[in-house]
């Protein structure tokens, strides 16, 4: 019996795998970037294909250097992008759709129009955005023939990108109750797909994959020397949810990544939002779901300051920047580069820049796009709390909260104390320790949390009320702007 557990993380920028032991360190990590194709402005896709051999090749090199000791593995993934793929050919019709790609707001629109979302939200917990898998497998089935000819001939496969890795690495066509809640296509309660929201979106349901447990013996590997049992399965945002052991009700994670996605664990039924947030199921044993807020924009504003205007030679310099000025000089970034997510749902938005003087300097500008993430963050918390949701702290995860400056904005922004995790690598620890609970190597996810999650720091606001609500209000003034005219 091994003593590591491999969790595959395919995200959206860069696809891993990584080896932890049993109490959560990581022993061996291998990453590949991702590329993101943008063929007209608001269409986001991804090379299936690349995805695979890129994934394929981390794991090969996460094995070479400790494979006799994998017991078991993990799976999480970038949510909601959905792969159409050939059964006969075992190979991609056409490119992946990604969750940011906007193709498919008319017919959101249509939809909401036809007063289908108080509907939609009771059966599935999603509002109607492009955001979600259904519209965009309706807008492929639509305007890709190759695709709507594989539908009709029964060869067509669809699925998020854990389905379409599954499908690579064991030949089944499986799916999870967390991953299947993104679709539009799930009954929530249930955990099964809904017939009536297959037939309002038109998705064949022999295209669709079986919905399997979160952990469990799922499928077996024989790609790799020896057969490997896939014991864990969970969109990266709920991975990330159990890996920072938010196990009770009430408990709450933010992930600073491509985009910043708040979780907060609502108990054993589906959580009905009245405030435009999302209702989302975290995991089967024990059976727990979670309120969400999805903002589409986070790392990738930051990295939009290097690569889009070159501003920045680094990420990493962003953090001694937004420090070496004492506040954004005025400055505010809202960066709705697809649209905004929770709570506003608006996908014709687009970002803004305001408050900009002949005074202003590339510090005040990084300075706003790092306060930007503490104020979405707080839009948030507002949402949530007008929800009767309130987490007594903000436990943080994700590439961006490496930037210590950053997390004591977080804290002063939202006003809640901020902890960050031994381990920022939350999302593959989380299918690391359902992979440990589903393999039989802890027997539930309690252990699993005792042993593996671990805290470093707690930040603690450090500003007045009177500076916090004096920045929500410029914020509040710069979204309403983003928003005028649409
Ligand atoms: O819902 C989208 C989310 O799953 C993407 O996560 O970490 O790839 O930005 P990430």
């Amino acid at each position: 019996m091994g003593d590591l557990i491999l969790a595959i993380d395919s995200g959206t920028t860069s696809t891993r795998a990584l080896a932890f032991d049993l109490t959560g360190r990581i022993v061996s990590v291998a990453q590949h970037a991702i590329t993101q194709n943008y063929p007209q402005p608001g269409h986001v896709e991804h090379d299936a294909a690349e995805i695979w051999q890129l994934t394929d090749r981390a794991v090969r090199e996460v094995l070479a250097e400790v494979g006799d000791r994998i017991h078991t593995i993990g799976l999480t993934n970038q949510r909601e992008t959905v792969v159409f793929w050939s059964r006969r050919s075992g190979e991609p019709l056409a490119p992946a759709i990604v969750w940011q790609d906007r193709r498919s707001a008319d017919i959101c629109e249509a939809l909401r129009k036809a007063a289908h979302e108080p509907r939609v939200q009771a059966l599935t917990g999603l509002l109607l955005d492009p955001y979600f898998s259904g519209t965009k497998i309706r807008w492929a089935l639509e305007n890709w023939p190759e695709v709507k000819a594989a539908a009709d001939s029964g060869d067509l496969a669809l699925g998020t990108v854990e389905s379409w890795l599954l499908f690579k690495l064991t030949g089944q066509h499986l799916t999870d109750a967390t991953n299947a809640s993104r679709t539009l296509l799930m009954d929530l309660a249930q955990a099964e797909w809904s017939a009536e929201m297959l037939d309002l979106l038109g998705v064949p349901p022999a295209a669709l994959p079986a919905i399997c447990p979160t952990a469990g013996l799922i499928a077996e590997t024989r790609l790799y020397g020896r057969p490997l049992m896939i014991c864990g399965l969970a969109g990266d945002q709920q991975a990330a949810t159990i890996g920072q052991g938010c196990s009770q009700p009430g408990m709450a994670k933010c992930t600073y990544g491509t985009g910043i996605f708040m979780l907060a664990n609502a108990g054993t039924t589906p959580p009905a939002s009245g405030n435009r947030l999302l209702s989302t199921f975290l995991s089967s044993a024990p059976r727990a779901y979670a309120l969400e807020g999805s903002i589409f924009v986070g790392g990738n504003a930051v990295k939009w300051l290097r690569d889009g205007l070159g501003i920045l030679d680094t990420v990493a310099e962003s953090a001694n920047l937004a420090a070496s000025v004492p506040d954004s000089g005025g400055v505010t970034f809202v960066p709705a580069f697809a649209g905004l997510g929770a709570p506003h749902w608006e996908p014709l938005a687009r970002g803004t820049l305001t408050g900009l003087t002949a005074g202003t300097t590339r510090a005040h500008i990084v300075r706003a796009t790092l306060e930007a993430m503490g104020q979405q963050t707080a839009d948030l918390i507002d949402a949530f709390a007008a929800d009767g949701v309130r987490p007594s702290s903000l436990r943080v995860d994700g590439g961006m909260v490496a930037n210590e400056w950053l997390c004591q904005d977080l804290a002063d922004a939202t006003g809640l104390p901020v902890e960050r995790p031994r381990s920022i690598e939350t999302t593959g620890l989380g299918a690391a320790m359902l992979a440990g609970v589903g393999s039989g190597l802890f027997d539930a996810l309690s252990d699993a949390e005792a042993a593996m999650v671990h805290a470093d720091r707690r930040f603690e606001p450090a500003n007045s009320a009177d500076a916090r609500a004096d920045r929500r209000k410029a914020w509040g003034r710069a979204v309403e702007q983003t928003l005028a005219g649409l």
